[in-house]
């Protein structure tokens, strides 16, 4: 029981690294709000929380706006008496996101807006709940492209993610002396839906897995288990740093045959 009387708020709750972050928070001991724009998975991760004895609440969230961001930190508090922790994860992938010449306007704002404004947003609503609580964690999802560029553009998505680090660091160095520690996560290529509906085709799988050392993607419950302990005491001295769980795949240059 890493996270006894927690109370954590994930974005992006509903699928992937957030469901899976979810079950584990739950089964650490942590009261977890899930906060999503998808109300049946979200609604579906909390009744299997129940289910397995721990708890959990949903909340509608589109992290893009501000008054939702707000909403949901409130409703943490609310239904909780406090929020420790936030891992501000829910992001988008968009179709259209390519190269400079292609990207449109319109794909760049929306990734944007929800992929660094919405971690900005939880942080500017998180934070006061934190200090309120006294202290805690925060842990904003990035990228292994934010590290490393590919030849597969998603120009939108990669910049956002890099932009989720620089902030990280700087809120991470600005409240370092209120006790509460703020880290990134940037999780390698996994086997989410976020993904695999880009790589839909054998072909489109091989030109990423000859890249990564383990030979697979990873699974969202590996990024979890990192979430886990960025989230507990076991990381009490980290702040300010990123964590890269990627298979091997930034420390790469030839992968063995
Ligand atoms: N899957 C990967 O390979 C990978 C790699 C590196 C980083 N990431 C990042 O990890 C995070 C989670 O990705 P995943 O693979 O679990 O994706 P996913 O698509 O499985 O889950 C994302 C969740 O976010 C929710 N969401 C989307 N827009 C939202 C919004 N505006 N407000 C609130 N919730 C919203 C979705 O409904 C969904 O439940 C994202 O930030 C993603 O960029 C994923």
């Amino acid at each position: 029981m890493m996270l006894k009387n927690q109370v954590a708020l994930i974005t992006g709750g509903g699928s992937g690294i957030g469901r899976e972050t979810v079950l584990l928070f739950a089964k650490e001991g942590a009261s977890v709000v899930v906060a999503d724009v998808n109300d049946s998975t979200g609604q579906e991760v909390v009744e299997e929380v129940k289910g397995q004895g721990g708890q959990a609440n949903y909340v509608y969230a589109d992290v893009a706006q501000a008054n939702h961001c707000e909403e949901m930190i409130n409703a943490a508090e609310d239904m909780y008496g406090k929020l420790t922790i936030l891992f501000n994860n829910a992001g988008v992938m968009c179709a259209g996101d390519d190269d400079a010449i292609s990207t449109d306007e319109k794909t760049w704002d929306y990734t944007m807006n929800i992929n660094l404004k919405g971690v900005f947003l939880g942080c500017k609503y998180g934070i006061p709940a934190l200090r309120r609580a006294g202290g805690g964690a925060i842990i904003n999802t990035a990228s292994f492209v934010a590290l490393m560029g590919a030849a597969t553009p998603q120009l939108a998505y990669t910049a956002s993610k890099g932009g989720v680090l620089a902030m990280t660091r700087e809120l991470a160095v600005l409240h370092a002396k209120e006790n509460i520690r703020i880290n990134a996560l940037c999780p390698g290529p996994l086997h989410t839906k976020l993904l695999m509906k880009f790589l839909d085709t054998e072909e489109k799988k091989q030109r990423r897995l000859v890249h990564l050392p383990m030979g697979r993607f990873g699974r969202a419950d590996e990024i979890a288990k990192a979430a886990l302990f960025l989230a507990s005491d076991l990381s009490s001295y980290m702040t300010g740093s990123s964590l890269t769980v990627d298979g091997g795949l930034t420390a790469a240059y030839v992968t063995a045959e």
